[in-house]
C-alpha cells in the first residue's frame, strides 16, 4: 500500500487514526524529479506520480500498469475536498462496508456517517450504522489490475461512481484526504492487503459461530428459560440467548431489573446447565442520575464526552438524559472495558453493543454534537472529525476489557456501528432491517461487501427485526442465513414473536434442518473462521472473488459461496419453488442429490420451502 497526504493550507496531524495498524517494514523509495512530475518508486512496488502544478497524483504498478487514475483535485471555500479518478466501461464497484443495493456499486453514490437508521433500508439511504471508506476498483474481462482505495477520514465522506460516466469521485468533508491505494493484482491481493493495513479478526469462541436467539427483549428470567427449555425440547441448535435492553434497572447498563430478574445467578447456571450462553446489550449512553455510581464516577473522573466549552454532553437515549464515555481517552477505555467485570461475575463472556453511532434521539443530527471534543490522549479531535470511529472505540474497549477479564477465553462482541479496523474486535450484525423479502435479498450483497471490507463475521437479524414475519420467510431466511457467519434471528418489541417454532411444524423442521447443516458443517465454518484470522479473507465470498475471469459473476448476488467449495443458490420471493443458478466453471455436486453437474452454465434448481439450492465443488 502506498500512503498519500493531500491538505490545504498548513500541514496536517501526520498520525495515522486507531483504524491502521502500525507499520513496521521500512521500504526503499527513489525520488524522481522532472519539470512535470514528482515521481516515488518504492523498491519492487508501487510508483506515484505527482503533478507539480496541480497535486493530482497517480500511482502504477512496478510494471508500468495505471492503478489509480487521478483526474481531478480541489478544495471548496468550506474547506471540504473532491479528488477524482478514472473509471471506464469494464470499472466495477466493492467494498464500502455496510451499504444498501447490490454487490457492484456502480452507478451509486454512498456516504460514511454512522447513522442509527430506522427506516426501512432502501437505495435511497446512503449511510447506515458502520463507515468503512474502501472502494475496490476492478475491471472485467481481464483490462487491468485491481486496487483499492482506503480513505481514513472518520468524519463525513463520499463515494460517487454515479454522477460522471468516467472519472468517480471521493469526497471529504473536513477536507481531510489520507489515502491508501491498496494495489492488486487481483481482487484478493487487495483484500489482504487491507486486512494487513487495518487487520484481521481474532478467532471467536466456537460458541459464538453457533446459531443465536434475540428478540426485543425476553422480558424476564421466567421467558428466557422457557425460550432456552424449547430450544433443547425441540431439539433447534442453539447455543447462544441474548438479553435485550429490559434486562437492566431502567437501562442502567452494568445492572439487573429487580424484579424483571431477581435471580440473575441462578437463572445463569440453568442456563448453563443447558449448555447456553447469554450475550446481554450494553449501550453507551450512561444515565444522568446522581444515585447511579458508574454515573457518579464518569463524571468524578471526567470520562464522559465534553462540549468544547466544558460541560459533559447529555443526549437522550432508553434510560432518557445519558452521558457518553469519551473512548479515546485510555484511562476512560480501561474505566469501561473493566466494568465488565460486572458481567463476567455472571458468567458471560460476550456482550452486544448498540446505539454506538452514537445514536441520540433529541437532538436534529440524531447523534453527538459535532462540537464534542474527544481528548484523544492530548492530540484532541471533533466529534465532526471523528464521529465514525465511536463505536469501534467502545468495541474496543468492551473487547479489551472483556479479554483482561477472562483470563485467556476468548471474548465475543457484536456491533451495530464500527469503522475501518472494525473486525479486530467485534463482529457486525446489520441493524435494524425488516421482515420483506427485500430484506432478505439484501442481506445477501450486504454481507459479502462486508466481508470485501475486512469483516469477515457479519449478519443480518435473520427473520427480519420489524415488521411481522411469515413463516415461509423465516424458513428461507434460516436457510440462508445459516450459511452466514454471524447467525442470530432477532425481533423487535411491538412484532410477534420469530423463534423458529412459532409457524408450525413445517416451519419447524426446516430451521432444525438448515441450522443442524450448519452445525454439521462446523469443522468447516471453523476452518474458514481461523482462515480469515490468518489471511483477512471473507467466510462467505461473491462467486467475483474466485471467478474474478467470469464476466457472469461480476454484480452475482443472489447467490454466494461459503468458502470455496460450498455454493447456497437461497429462495428470495415467496411463492417460488424453482431458479436458475448459475453455477461457475468446474463441475458441482448438488448437496441434497449428490448428482454431478457440470459448470460454465445456468442450471434450473427445484427449491420446494424444504430446499436451498446448495453445491459442492467437484
Ligand atoms: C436498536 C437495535 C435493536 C435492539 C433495540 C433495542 O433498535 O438495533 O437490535 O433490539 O435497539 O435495544
Amino acid at each position: 500500500a502506498v500512503r498519500i497526504r493531500l491538505f490545504f493550507g498548513v500541514a496536517p496531524d501526520l498520525a495515522t487514526t486507531p483504524a491502521v495498524l502500525p507499520q513496521t517494514k521500512a521500504v526503499a523509495v527513489s525520488l524522481e524529479e522532472t519539470a512535470r512530475e514528482y515521481r516515488a518508486v518504492a523498491a519492487g512496488g508501487v510508483a506515484v506520480a505527482v503533478d507539480r502544478e496541480r497535486g493530482i497524483f497517480s500511482v502504477f504498478r512496478a510494471n508500468g500498469e495505471t492503478l489509480f487514475a487521478g483526474v481531478d483535485l480541489f478544495w471548496d471555500r468550506d474547506r471540504s475536498a473532491t479528488l477524482t479518478a478514472g473509471m471506464d466501461e469494464d470499472s466495477h464497484f466493492y467494498g464500502l462496508g455496510e451499504k444498501t443495493g447490490f454487490l457492484g456499486k456502480k452507478g451509486e453514490r454512498y456516504e460514511m456517517w454512522n447513522s442509527d437508521v430506522y427506516e426501512p433500508h432502501v437505495p435511497d439511504i446512503s449511510a447506515l450504522y458502520q463507515s468503512i471508506p474502501l472502494l475496490i476498483h476492478f475491471r472485467s474481462g481481464g483490462t487491468g489490475a485491481a486496487y483499492g482505495v482506503f480513505l481514513d477520514d472518520p468524519g463525513r465522506t463520499a463515494f460517487d461512481m454515479r454522477t460522471s460516466p468516467d472519472r468517480y469521485a471521493i469526497q471529504s468533508e473536513n477536507g481531510n484526504l489520507d489515502l491508501y491505494v491498496l494495489e492488486g493484482p487481483t481482487l484478493k491481493d487487495v483484500v489482504k492487503r487491507y486486512a494487513g493495513l487495518t487487520g484481521k479478526p481474532p478467532m471467536p469462541p466456537r460458541w459464538a459461530i453457533g446459531y443465536q436467539q434475540s428478540r426485543y427483549s425476553y422480558m424476564n428470567e421466567e421467558e428466557v428459560l422457557s425460550i432456552a427449555r424449547t430450544m433443547r425440547e425441540k431439539r433447534i441448535p442453539c447455543d447462544v440467548i441474548y438479553l435485550d435492553i429490559h434486562y437492566m434497572d431502567e437501562y442502567r447498563v452494568f445492572t439487573w431489573d429487580p424484579e424483571r430478574f431477581p435471580d440473575p445467578k441462578g437463572m445463569m447456571r440453568q442456563l448453563k446447565e443447558m449448555g447456553f450462553r447469554v450475550v446481554p446489550i450494553v449501550d453507551p449512553g450512561v444515565k444522568q442520575d446522581p444515585k447511579y455510581p458508574v454515573y457518579v464516577e464518569g463524571v468524578r473522573e471526567g470520562y464522559f464526552c465534553k462540549k468544547l466549552e466544558g460541560e459533559t454532553f447529555i443526549g437522550n437515549v432508553w434510560p432518557g438524559p445519558s452521558a457518553f464515555t469519551d473512548y479515546t481517552d485510555d484511562r476512560a477505555a480501561k474505566w469501561w472495558g473493566d466494568l465488565h467485570q460486572f458481567y463476567i461475575d455472571h458468567g458471560i463472556e460476550g456482550i452486544w453493543n448498540d446505539m454506538n453511532e452514537p445514536s441520540v434521539f433529541n437532538t436534529a443530527s440524531k447523534t453527538m454534537d459535532v462540537d464534542v471534543v474527544h481528548a484523544n490522549g492530548g492530540n484532541p479531535k471533533t466529534h465532526g472529525e471523528w464521529h465514525n470511529l465511536y463505536g469501534m472505540l467502545m468495541s474496543k474497549a468492551t473487547y479489551e476489557g472483556m479479554a483482561r477479564g477472562l483470563g485467556g477465553e476468548r471474548p465475543f462482541v457484536l456491533t451495530r456501528a464500527g469503522y475501518a479496523g472494525i473486525q479486530r474486535y467485534a463482529a457486525v450484525w446489520t441493524g435494524d432491517n425488516r421482515s420483506y423479502w427485500e430484506h432478505l435479498a439484501m442481506s445477501i450483497p450486504m454481507v459479502l461487501n462486508l466481508g470485501l471490507s475486512g469483516v469477515a463475521f457479519a449478519g443480518p437479524d435473520i427473520g427480519g427485526f420489524s415488521h411481522h414475519a411469515s413463516g415461509e420467510l423465516v424458513a428461507r431466511w434460516t436457510q440462508a442465513g445459516a450459511l452466514f457467519p454471524f447467525c442470530r434471528n432477532h425481533s423487535a418489541i411491538d412484532t410477534p414473536h420469530q423463534e423458529p417454532w412459532v409457524y408450525g411444524e413445517r416451519v419447524e423442521a426446516i430451521c432444525r434442518e438448515y441450522l443442524g447443516l450448519r452445525y454439521r458443517l462446523m469443522p468447516y465454518l471453523y476452518s474458514l473462521f481461523y482462515e480469515a484470522t490468518s489471511t483477512g479473507l471473507p467466510i462467505v465470498r461473491p462467486l467475483l472473488l474466485e471467478y474474478p475471469e467470469d464476466a457472469n459473476v461480476a454484480n452475482l448476488c443472489d447467490q454466494f459461496l461459503l468458502g470455496r467449495d460450498l455454493l447456497a443458490a437461497p429462495i428470495l420471493r415467496p411463492g417460488t419453488t424453482a431458479r436458475s443458478v448459475y453455477l461457475p466453471e468446474g463441475e458441482w455436486l448438488d448437496f441434497w442429490t449428490g448428482e454431478r453437474l457440470e459448470g460454465g452454465r445456468f442450471v434450473l434448481a427445484q427449491a420446494p420451502l424444504e430446499v436451498m439450492p446448495l453445491y459442492v465443488r467437484a
